[in-house]
């Protein structure tokens, strides 16, 4: 049987609310998280922008006493993302999450979008069980990785190893890399600043490239591809250079898929797990995704 909100619970376009208040119902939502992510309205409002969620189709949940919780959605060509749910701790397990993640697929719906993405941090059980109530399937795990600045600094390994620029490397990346995790995918590069890339050849004629985004303090949003050669040496390779040339960076990337071919490289690099999050989809990829490179 379909569950309902106890209290009388009303879905309302986030776009009714400002970036102030849609910050402060977000982190009433998380005060408890697993993974505390708390924000302000400046990235929030970033947040909004690089992942294309639209506040029309995002939702607040609210009662008589208030706003309860919220859900986002992003919106990209043939593919939805539900994103920044929450429901206020007090208000819990009454109904509001389910209403506001079946608000967002109905909206999905209405632009004609039959496939939804999320990830969902993993033995986050109310969220993950919300989900799979929903018709949420999982496919896949994926690493969210961190390294620290090493010292001594990082050797190149010897290759010849060639810049890319920002319009070279978003070129590079294309736009048919298959379903993606949002975070990753292509319009979310084109969206950031700062990126650049590196395409490398070693002596033994491997081949490939690394897309990325460096900032004041921080590497990030890899993007990256072995040619020729053995993904994990030229993981390693393009990390070596990567790493030599911005010693004294943090690096973190998130969302790289637990079964990535190129992760011993980023292991002998110095990279951690902080942590893991579940990817699940509901419905089929639609064809204009699944082709991949
Ligand atoms: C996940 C969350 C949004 C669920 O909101 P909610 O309003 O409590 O959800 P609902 O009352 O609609 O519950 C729907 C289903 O979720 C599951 N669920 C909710 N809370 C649960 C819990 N504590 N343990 C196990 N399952 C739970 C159940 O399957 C439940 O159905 P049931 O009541 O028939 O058993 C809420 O717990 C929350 O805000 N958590 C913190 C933020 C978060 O984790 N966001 C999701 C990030 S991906």
């Amino acid at each position: 049987m379909t569950q309902q909100p106890q209290a009388v619970i009303e879905l309302i376009p986030a776009s009714q609310f400002s970036i102030g208040e849609l910050t402060s119902i977000y982190n009433q939502t998380r005060v408890d998280y697993m993974v505390p992510m708390p924000m302000n309205a400046e990235r929030l409002a970033e947040y909004i922008e690089t992942y294309d969620v639209d506040l029309e189709r995002s939702l607040v949940a609210m009662d008589g006493s208030g706003m309860r919780g919220v859900a986002m959605l992003g919106v990209r060509a043939d593919r939805a993302w539900v994103t920044r749910l929450g429901v206020i701790p007090g208000t819990r397990k009454g109904g509001v999450g389910t209403a506001l993640v079946r608000g967002l697929l109905e909206q999905s719906g209405l632009l004609g979008i039959d496939f939804n993405m999320l990830e969902v941090i993993k033995n986050n059980t109310p969220a993950h069980q919300l989900f799979f109530k929903l018709g949420f399937y999982e496919v896949g795990e994926l690493l969210i990785l961190r390294r620290a600045p090493l010292v001594p600094p990082i050797e190149p390994m010897i290759a010849d190893a060639r810049r890319l620029e920002r319009y070279e490397a978003l070129d590079l990346i294309g736009d048919d890399r298959g379903a993606q995790p949002w975070t990753n995918q292509s319009e979310t590069l084109h969206h950031v600043t700062d990126i650049s890339g590196l395409r490398l050849t070693l002596g033994d004629g491997s081949t490939g490239w690394l897309v990325y985004q460096r900032q004041k303090f921080l590497l990030s949003r890899f993007i990256y591809k072995t040619d020729t050669g053995d993904p994990a040496m030229m993981a390693y390779a393009f990390l070596s250079h990567l790493h030599h040339q911005y010693p004294r960076l943090d690096t973190r990337l998130e969302n790289i898929h637990v079964s990535d071919p190129h992760l011993p490289g980023f292991r002998k690099m110095g990279y951690i797990e902080s942590f893991r999050r579940i990817e699940m989809w509901r419905g089929e990829p639609p064809a204009s995704l699944v082709h991949s490179k």
